[in-house]
């Protein structure tokens, strides 16, 4: 095995082997360690996952921040936690998907036998995991900034970190499914993120992209002035000022097309962000989304207004303190807009 290779972004490694030996690391876990970028530090964090000690912990400490942990890949890259509140949030957050989807994972038509799968910043992993339940044959891989997965994964399945906006290089072995979802605030470069998509999906495979549009509103006009809404406009303005996209969703369709994507079309989804909704479905939604965005108030902003906009850590949890009452009202009705693919025959497809 060389001590140099090429990471998954197309990075050279340089990889200290006698610290992999040091922390008992064999010849296969050597082989996914050879696929992990520069730092040494991010080496190490794969080997915390397979044998913890002492020493891994030392060098591998997430910086915390505010009571919360964020990546140490690429530190401050990403500007939402990566601790077991955010995972738990992470983990409602799927649940809401599936029940969007009428239990589904998916709704791309790629058939019975897909061979190789990415779920790109695939967070807490829950998709990539249940994918590759239900595809045992297929190889599935799930990048992310942080290695926050479970450890005991099915064997089809590796994740790896990796930062989705490096150049990636998969070209030679491009993938019959690419699944992105809810990668809001978290890309920079959307356009050049889905153009590399593009170049990695087998020709006739499939893409399935599914994103917010976090302005808040409400048909009836009961947000207007509250507390919710004001701290929901002054959290995207600074998400924007730092150059990070919060609403990417209205935007896919423009992006899939203008890439060279076929057979496209974007549906727009009203996720209410309580179960004030009619209907069950509707409810379960509403109970789904309350969870998580009470969950995602004060993450989603500590850092970018503490960090961007000078605000102390106090008046962001007084701020999420005012609107997580206001999500409680039963009076505000509040909506989040989402984007997917719609249904069979009207999927992302790589001509
Ligand atoms: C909001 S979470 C969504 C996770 C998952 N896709 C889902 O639907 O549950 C966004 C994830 O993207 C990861 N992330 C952010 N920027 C990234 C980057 N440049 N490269 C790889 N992962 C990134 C974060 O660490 C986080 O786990």
């Amino acid at each position: 095995m060389p001590a140099s290779e090429t990471s998954p972004t197309g990075q050279a490694l340089e990889i200290d082997k006698e610290i992999a030996e040091k922390n008992g690391c064999n010849d296969e876990m050597w082989i996914s360690l050879v696929l992990m970028p520069k730092p040494a530090r991010i080496f190490l964090n794969c080997c915390r996952s397979i044998n913890t000690s002492s020493i891994e912990t030392e060098a591998l400490e997430d910086p915390k921040e505010n009571g919360r942990s964020y990546h140490a890949y690429r530190e401050g890259r990403y500007l939402l936690p990566n601790d077991d509140t955010e995972l738990q949030r992470l983990d409602i957050h799927h649940a809401m998907m599936v029940t969007a989807l009428d239990g589904e994972l998916y709704l791309a038509p790629i058939g019975n036998a897909p061979r190789r799968v990415l779920d790109l910043c695939t967070g807490s992993g829950i998709w990539a995991m249940e994918f590759a339940d239900k595809f045992p044959d297929c190889e599935v891989s799930g990048n992310d900034l942080s290695p926050t997965q479970p450890k005991l994964v099915p064997p089809n399945l590796h994740f790896f970190i990796d930062d989705a906006e490096a150049d990636w290089v998969y070209e030679d072995k491009p993938f019959d499914f690419i699944h992105a979802r809810y990668l809001s605030g978290a890309i920079r470069d959307f356009p050049r993120l889905i153009r590399q998509a593009f170049n990695c999906t087998r020709s006739g495979g499939w893409v399935q992209f599914a994103d917010w549009d976090s302005v808040l509103y409400s048909d009836d006009k009961s947000t207007e002035g509250t507390a919710f809404e004001s701290f929901n406009r002054i959290t995207l303005t600074a998400f924007a000022k730092a150059g990070f996209n919060m609403s990417p969703g209205p935007s896919l369709e423009q992006w899939l097309t203008e890439t060279g994507f076929i057979n496209i079309k974007a549906k727009k989804f009203k996720l209410p962000f309580a179960p004030w909704g009619k209907d069950r479905k509707d409810k379960r939604l509403g109970i789904n989304n309350f969870h998580q965005i009470d969950l995602g108030i004060e993450s989603t902003a500590m850092a970018i207004l503490t960090r961007y906009e000078n605000w102390s850590p106090q008046d962001v949890q007084i701020m999420a303190a005012k609107s997580r009452h206001d999500a409680r009202n039963p009076d505000i009705h509040g909506v989040f807009d989402f984007f997917r693919d719609p249904g069979e025959n009207n999927f992302v497809l790589k001509s």
